[in-house]
């Protein structure tokens, strides 16, 4: 078996406030190997922003990667470093932000500083990770803004945030999180404000550059068409932890967890009347303090039985590459959470 380049294990990320403690992560395992594209999706309030921004430990107080999380990333330069147990404000974990981990968040121009030149923004993270060669540098960024499709790299650099669209500005963020070439990009909902045709652009684009840069892709959305174009493998999320997990076509074929059908139900269907509902899950996701100790998801189930109430179940394997935690087809209680 070849060794992850990451690999979580009981990752729990919990907000520690006045009416109690928010569990928003809560005992998640997963493995990303090199290459690979793991699309994470969930409704609203899952779970999957906070678990994105824990690998890159950027959880602020009251938040917090509780003890026990391990997040082990396998560099390229060196021993495999636990991310969970890097002191918060030291070298070593800006050393991992931008070089080996890059991270799109949704709104390009929050991520932006409205007040330099797009070029320069990129520049930056070249020379702090990867050259202080300033001819070099120059060139990287040039080359990470063509590669993206930008047609007049030149110009592109020189511009304001505000001057460029919101596909291009989208564009710009993918480049500047390419620039430092990372081995792992983490993409949280990167296309959602942009209109369809630019999505379907850039995610062909993301594609094409793992391909060349032969990074590993962490895809995070709530839009299962996306998912089915961009990933190899799915997880879905549920509460602060995975619920089911396969490839991406055993999901779409064979989803086993009641909540990834209802989601998969929830798609509208090519040629549907534009005027059907859509099959919306009954019930909205709780807010994960003090849940009690059962199937997180019971209370929406229509196929819930009564050690459903009772006890918690595991995220077990059941066929190859196909892990899901539901009591109809495994009898595995999960214990110590
Ligand atoms: N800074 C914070 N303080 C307190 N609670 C938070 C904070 N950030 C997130 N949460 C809570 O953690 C849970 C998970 O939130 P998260 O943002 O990860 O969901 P998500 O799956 O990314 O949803 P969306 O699809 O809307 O982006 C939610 O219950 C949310 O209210
Ligand atoms: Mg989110």
């Amino acid at each position: 078996m070849q060794t992850p380049l990451l690999s979580i294990k009981n990752l729990r990320t919990y907000f520690h406030l006045d009416e109690g403690v928010l569990k928003a992560v809560d005992g998640v395992d997963l493995e990303m190997q090199t290459g690979q594209t793991l699309g994470i999706i969930g409704e609203s309030g899952s779970g999957k922003s906070v678990m994105a921004r824990s690998v890159m430990r950027l959880i602020a107080p009251p938040g917090r990667v509780e003890a026990g999380s391990q997040i082990l990333l396998n560099t390229n330069d060196g021993e495999p470093v636990d991310i969970a147990q890097l002191p918060y404000d030291g070298d070593a974990l800006r050393q991992i932000r931008g070089k080996s981990i890059s991270m799109i968040f949704q709104e390009p121009m929050t991520s932006l500083s409205p007040v330099h030149r797009v070029g320069d923004q990129i520049l930056e993270a070249v020379l702090l990770h990867v050259t202080r060669d300033k001819t070099e540098a120059r060139a990287i960024t040039l080359d990470a803004i063509q590669r993206v499709g930008i047609p007049n790299p030149e110009r592109a650099f020189l511009s304001y945030p505000h001057e460029l669209s919101g596909g291009l500005r989208q564009r710009i963020m993918i480049a500047m999180a390419l620039a430092c070439r990372p081995q792992l990009l983490i993409a949280d909902e990167p296309t959602t404000a942009l209109d369809v045709t630019v999505q379907w652009q850039i995610l062909r684009l993301m594609d094409a550059l793992r391909n060349d840069l032969g990074m590993a892709i962490l895809y995070i959305t709530h839009d299962l068409g996306v998912v089915a174009q961009i990933a190899d493998t799915v997880a879905v999320m549920y509460l602060g932890q995975i619920v089911e997990t396969a490839d991406v076509f055993t999901i779409f074929e064979r989803p086993l967890h009641p909540y990834t059908q209802s989601l998969l139900k929830s798609i509208p269907k090519v040629g549907a009347q534009s005027r059907q509902r859509l099959e919306a899950i009954g019930g909205t996701v709780p807010v994960p303090i003090n849940l009690p100790v059962r199937c997180r998801f019971a209370d929406r189930c229509q196929f819930v039985k009564p050690e459903c109430s009772i006890a918690a179940p595991a995220l077990r394997l059941v066929d190859n590459g196909h892990a899901v935690r539901c009591f109809l087809h495994h009898q595995e209680v999960e214990h110590g959470r």
